[in-house]
């Protein structure tokens, strides 16, 4: 399972690639604006900061709505750097976007996936990435891990290359849940990665651990 980051934030992404899981990176235009990046020059030189960090795939989303718009924008967003990922939204121009850069070999992150037959749709369209967004429908008492699921058995059922990329990743469990199923990315908050180390038997072995050896070597 590859780990990236739903992240703008400099000092987050750098926190998580020097624990050496990170294989990704993934940005939407409110994570940028979180983090005060506006204008399109910050915008394009902050990907290029990203890219800088990290050694794999960063999603850089569109802000156009519309087919002609998204091949611009897209287009120099690919031009940026080799690890940037065009990532797009799940509409009837998104797809017909996602088409036109798989066809030329530039990778893309179909985003906002809500349903199975989305992401259906994104995989015929040769999408690298699809991203159903669980935390998202749990809000809304939906359950995301069945859509999950449900993407896995279309994915193997016709061999589609096209990645899971499990999004709105929330908290640690919706990671583990997520690779039970058999996700092949996540992406979420360094908290949900860093939750994963955490457990109290842990820290309660290793206190005994350094107590026990301080006794015997005094
Ligand atoms: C996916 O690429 C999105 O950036 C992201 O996961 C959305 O998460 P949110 O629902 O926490 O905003």
């Amino acid at each position: 399972m590859k780990f990236f980051i739903d992240t703008a934030n400099l000092a987050q992404i750098k926190e998580a690639q020097e624990l050496g899981v990170l294989d990704g990176v993934t940005t939407n235009p409110s994570l940028m604006a979180k983090e005060g990046i506006t204008g399109k020059d910050n915008i394009l030189k902050h990907y290029v900061a990203i890219c800088n960090l990290v050694e794999g795939d960063v999603s850089a989303e569109v802000n156009a709505i519309d087919y002609d718009g998204m091949i611009r924008e897209g287009e120099e967003l690919a031009e940026l750097h080799e690890q940037i990922v065009v990532k797009l939204p799940m509409t009837k121009e998104g797809i017909k976007a996602c088409k036109y850069f798989s066809d030329r070999g530039v990778k893309t992150n179909v985003t906002l996936i809500f349903s199975a037959g989305q992401a259906l749709l994104a995989a015929k369209a040769g999408a690298t990435y699809c991203s159903p967004f669980l935390g998202r429908l749990d809000d809304v008492s939906t359950d995301g891990l069945n859509l999950i699921d449900e993407i896995r058995q279309i994915y193997d059922n016709y061999g589609f290359e096209t990645q899971i990329l499990a999004a709105s990743i929330r908290h640690t469990m919706h990671i583990v849940n997520c690779a039970k199923i058999g996700a092949d990315v996540m992406t979420g908050p360094l908290s949900s990665i860093m939750g994963l180390m955490k457990h109290p038997l842990t820290d309660i072995g290793l206190a005994q651990f350094i107590a026990d050896f301080e006794k015997g070597n005094k």
